[in-house]
C-alpha cells in the first residue's frame, strides 16, 4: 500500500510536501527529545539539559508548570522546580506539543475550520494513548504518547499549508458528502498526506505507520500494536467532548469493541472516566501552548 501513496494524492500537494519537508521541520529540541524518549538509558538529567538548551521553551515549561492544573502554592521559578512539579512524563508531553505548535500555527486556519478543536483533539489522543499503553502494556507509553500527538499530522498540514485545497474539501462536505468521501474524491486523504511528510522528515517507522493507518488498524502492515493503541485512544476521545466530527471511523473499519477485548473491561472504564475528568482540566493549559515558542502574542483562550 505504501508504494503507491503518492499516486493517490493531489499531485500539487505531494510535490509541495517535498518542499515543506526540506524547508520546515520540527525544532531541533523536539527531535532531540524524540531520540531520548526512544533510549532506555535516558536519565531525568538528560531531559532537563535538552529543555534548558532552549530558553524560550524553558520559559513556557515554567509557565505551564505554574498553571492552575498543577495547583501550585509556591510558584515554580526554575526549570528544575517546574520539572519536579509537573513530572518527567508530562514534561516530555508538553515539550513535544510545544515543538509541534512551533512548526504549525493552528491559530491561523481558514475561516470555518476549528483549529483549536484539532489541536485539543491531538493532545487528547496523545494523553489517552499513553493511558491505554500503560494499561494494556502493548507498547511503550512514551511511544504511544508521541504517536497520538502526531497521528493527525496530515490534517494539521492541510489546515496550515493547503488552505485552497482545504476550502475545496469543506465545500464538498457542505454539499452533504462525508469528510472521508470528500478526501478520497479530491486526493486529499489526510492519513497519506501526513505519512508522506513523516517519511520526508525521516520520522521513526512506527510514527509513519500510525499516521498512515490510524483509522484502519485492521490493514496496518507494521507497528500494529501502536496503531491499535492510538486507534483505541481516538475512539475513547470520541466519547468525550474532545472528539472531532470528521475523525469518525470509516464504516467498514473495526469498532472500539472489536479491538477492546485486548484490554481489561475495568481498565477501559477507568480510562474513560479518568479522561472525562482530566481532559477538560488540561484543555486551558493546552490552549495556552498554541502558537510559536518564540511568539509574543497572548494565547487565546476558549470561552465556551
Ligand atoms: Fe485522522
Amino acid at each position: 500500500m505504501t508504494a503507491n501513496i503518492e499516486s493517490i494524492i493531489d499531485p500539487q500537494v505531494s510535490s509541495r510536501i517535498k518542499e515543506i519537508g526540506r524547508l520546515s521541520t520540527l525544532p531541533q529540541v523536539t527531535w532531540e527529545l524524540m531520540r531520548l524518549l526512544g533510549d532506555e538509558n535516558t536519565t531525568p538529567d538528560d531531559l532537563q539539559k535538552v529543555v534548558e538548551q532552549d530558553p524560550a521553551l524553558s520559559a513556557k515549561v515554567i509557565s505551564l508548570g505554574n498553571s492552575a492544573y498543577y495547583g501550585l502554592r509556591t510558584p515554580a521559578t526554575t526549570i528544575s522546580r517546574a520539572i519536579v512539579i509537573i513530572g518527567f512524563k508530562e514534561l516530555e508531553f508538553l515539550a513535544l506539543g510545544l515543538g509541534l505548535a512551533d512548526t504549525f500555527d493552528l491559530r491561523k486556519v481558514p475561516h470555518g475550520f476549528d483549529g483549536e478543536g484539532l489541536w485539543l483533539h491531538s493532545l487528547s489522543v496523545s494523553w489517552t494513548a499513553r493511558e491505554v499503553a500503560a494499561a494494556t502494556r502493548l507498547v511503550d507509553p512514551g511511544e504511544a504518547m508521541l504517536a497520538g500527538l502526531l497521528h493527525n499530522l496530515g490534517q494539521i498540514m492541510l489546515v496550515t499549508h493547503f488552505t485552497v485545497q482545504l476550502q475545496r474539501l469543506m465545500n464538498y462536505v457542505n454539499e452533504k458528502r462525508s469528510f472521508l468521501e470528500a478526501e478520497a474524491d479530491l486526493g486529499l486523504w489526510h492519513e497519506a498526506i501526513g505519512y508522506l511528510l513523516a517519511k520526508n522528515w525521516g520520522m521513526p517507522k512506527y510514527l509513519q505507520d500510525v499516521i498512515l493507518y490510524h483509522h484502519r488498524p485492521d490493514i496496518a502492515t507494521g507497528s500494529k500494536s501502536t496503531v491499535e493503541v492510538v486507534n483505541l485512544a481516538i475512539q475513547l476521545v470520541s466519547m468525550t467532548d474532545f472528539g472531532l466530527e470528521h475523525e469518525t471511523q470509516p464504516a467498514d473499519s473495526p469498532t472500539y469493541l472489536d479491538i477492546m477485548p485486548k484490554m481489561n473491561k475495568d481498565d477501559k472504564e477507568k480510562i474513560l472516566e479518568k479522561i472525562k475528568i482530566t481532559l477538560p482540566l488540561m484543555a486551558p493549559t493546552w490552549l495556552q501552548m498554541m502558537g510559536p515558542i518564540s511568539g509574543t502574542k497572548k494565547p487565546r483562550r476558549r470561552t465556551g
